[in-house]
């Protein structure tokens, strides 16, 4: 059994909650789409099976969550009228922790169904499928797509031997090599382990699509990866100046996630050897996603971004960050980190990275 130790978003639909402030993932799911599409239009370009089965890994909750599903049964209904096939039956299967927000996914289902009703989709039916994404989650060979965005940077654990990362929340410039190493060794045991685990629930020929934060170059320390939990900790750190947190709190503090370049996941993909990979892109997104160049009134305003990029992290790590350091520390952390980013972007427009990979499973051995 794996030991979860990784709290989920802010869940419900309050200020803070990740419903609420999950405009960058949405704006990544958007970038991400044509690649998605041409996944889709591939795999329906000789075969037009009667059923088809989706699962949506780290669904999370809020307009995302059905935003992705609506978009590909879409997709997949305009190929089948193309070609005069009768709409395949969908099964989809949401999956997240245990203790993701599935009543709100489930309070919102009645106008899903109403919605792809209205737009003359063929059956759909939608299940809940708790559990963390490091454990086998289906039944064998049953699954014909994955999706998962903005999930599997999240590690299954915190990386053991991290004493040495001090008044540091995630890897920085001035990380000892050890550090980074045991980051990249998590990585890898749970990507591979995700792999291993998908390509026993993935039929053969079945594709997965996965998107994650990553970094731009071969450097862990890389900006793009490291400067936004660089100023977090700052923030942290103007916070054990001040009393409100203790320093040995802020010692023992590391983020369970990892953010790899190109290589890193190749080379694991190449060595867990079950999946083909078809499509590598990467794309970059602002900090904050309503400074972006299709948005044409966006006027820059440096503490606006900076509380917009304040929210969209509250949203994620709260949870997580509550759970170490006591709830009475999020509204100053985040007041504080509120100003640093603005400060930052006022001088740099640090961007995060995402990087894009699609997979076929290669055919499963005989029994
Ligand atoms: C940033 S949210 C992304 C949500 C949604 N896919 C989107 O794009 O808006 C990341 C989600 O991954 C989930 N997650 C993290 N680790 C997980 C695991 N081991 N198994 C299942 N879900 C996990 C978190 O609970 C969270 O809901």
């Amino acid at each position: 059994m794996v030991v979860v130790s990784v709290p989920c978003m802010n869940g419900g639909r309050g200020e803070a909650s990740y419903a609420k402030n999950s405009d960058i993932q949405r704006t990544v799911i958007s970038k991400a789409w044509p690649f998605l599409e041409e996944t889709i239009k591939d795999m329906f370009s000789s075969s037009f099976p009667g059923c088809f089965n989706v699962a949506d890994l780290g669904c999370s909750s809020g307009p995302n969550t059905f935003l992705v599903i609506s978009k590909i049964i879409e997709t997949i209904h305009k190929l089948y009228h193309q070609v005069n096939k009768k709409l395949p039956e969908f099964q989809v299967f949401l999956n997240d922790l245990p203790g993701n927000d599935f009543n709100s996914i489930f309070e919102s289902l009645p106008d899903f169904y109403k919605r792809i009703k209205k737009d003359k989709f063929g059956p759909c039916f939608i299940a809940g499928m708790p559990g963390s994404f490091y454990e086998r989650l289906f039944q064998s060979r049953s699954i014909n797509f994955i999706h998962s965005s903005y999930s599997v940077h999240w590690l299954s654990k915190v990386p053991e031997n991290l004493e040495t990362n001090k008044r540091n929340i995630y890897i920085t410039k001035s990380s000892p090599p050890s550090v980074c190493q045991a980051f990249l060794e998590q990585f890898q045991r749970d990507f591979s382990a995700f792999l291993s685990l998908r390509s026993e629930e993935i039929v053969s020929g079945g594709r997965m699509f996965l998107t994650f934060i990553g970094r731009s170059i071969a450097d862990p320390s890389s900006k793009d990866c490291c400067r936004l939990w660089e100023l977090l900790t700052k923030a942290l750190i103007q916070l054990v100046n001040e009393g409100l947190v203790e320093e040995a709190d802020v010692d023992s503090f590391n983020l369970p996630c990892y953010f790899p370049c190109e290589e890193e996941v190749k080379s694991i993909v190449r060595e867990q050897g079950s999946f083909i990979l078809d499509t590598f892109e990467s794309f970059e997104v602002n900090w904050d996603p309503s400074d972006d160049v299709n948005n044409k009134s966006f006027v820059f305003n440096k503490d606006r971004c900076g509380q917009n990029v304040a929210n969209s992290i509250r949203a994620v790590t709260e949870p997580t960050l509550a759970s170490h350091f006591g709830n009475a520390v999020i509204d100053p952390l985040f007041a504080r980190f509120a100003t640093l980013v603005a400060e930052h972007l006022a001088v740099e427009k640090t961007k995060h990275i995402s990087l894009v990979i699609s997979m076929t499973r290669k055919q499963h051995a005989q029994p």
